[in-house]
């Protein structure tokens, strides 16, 4: 168990080193009892590719809301066939159906915190809860609320350690390490899609908007509870 005072120094450590660096010590040193979240944005594609290089067995899952795009399904398959894995899903207790049942057809309209806690959060802490740490693909030039993000920290909301390899780095970054590898990603993103969710709350950005402009739009939100 890592204590606050190591944690601060490693994150120290790995602002100064490359994102691989932070892949590979968060692999060796927890093994098995770490997990990557993976929601097949740009920057997640790149720490798979950093991961499957290094631990090809390593843990990678998918908070599988049942309303991505289909070329989001679509490219979990691309990838699953390209690396020879099976990224594990992680569901919902609450099937859509349920959802839609208990609080009507399109509850991302009327309360989207509520579906998003349903969907995703509730699912994450119970995956979390059987781990020592996790990793995540946010930035810090993504938003505001995410500038202060340490490639090691520990994670107050879920109680573990919580690395973030690529917080340095820009769009710039990704979009490089993607075609150096030649590795696909969502098409989506060529057609005004920077940040990519459910479909039912996910629009594309016009010109001169930032990153996240088109997640949840028409609402005060900007999170979806995954991330402090
Ligand atoms: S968020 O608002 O959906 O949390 P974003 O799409 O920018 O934000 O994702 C940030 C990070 O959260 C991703 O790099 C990934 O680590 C994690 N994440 C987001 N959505 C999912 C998902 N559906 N499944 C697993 N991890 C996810
Ligand atoms: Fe529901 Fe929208 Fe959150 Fe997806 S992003 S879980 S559809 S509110």
């Amino acid at each position: 168990m890592l204590d606050k005072e190591q944690i601060q120094e490693l994150s120290m450590k790995f602002e100064g080193a490359q994102p691989q660096d932070a892949v590979s010590w968060a692999l060796n040193t927890f093994g098995k009892d770490m997990a990557f979240a993976c929601s097949f944005g740009m920057e997640d594609i790149c720490i798979i590719d950093m991961i499957l290089k290094v631990s090809p067995d390593a843990r990678i899952f998918y908070l599988d809301t049942s309303l991505f795009f289909k070329e989001t399904y679509e490219l979990i398959r691309k990838l699953e066939d390209r690396y020879i894995v099976k990224f594990e899903s992680v569901k919902s207790e609450c099937p859509l159906e349920q959802q839609a049942q208990q609080y009507g057809d399109a509850l991302w309209k009327i309360n989207p915190d509520l579906c998003c806690s349903l969907r995703k959060v509730v699912p994450l802490k119970k995956q979390l809860s059987t781990l020592k740490a996790w990793m995540t693909g946010i930035r810090r030039e993504q938003a505001p609320t995410r500038a202060n993000a340490k490639p090691v920290e520990w994670d107050e909301k879920f109680n573990l350690v919580k690395v973030n390899p690529l917080v340095r780095w820009t769009s710039h970054d990704v979009l490089g390490y993607l075609l150096k590898y030649d590795i696909p990603y969502n098409p989506l993103h060529d057609k005004g899609y920077p940040s990519i969710g459910c479909e039912p709350c996910t629009f594309p950005v016009n010109p001169g908007e930032d990153a996240r402009a088109g997640r949840w739009r028409g609402f005060e939100k900007k999170e979806c509870g995954l991330h402090k």
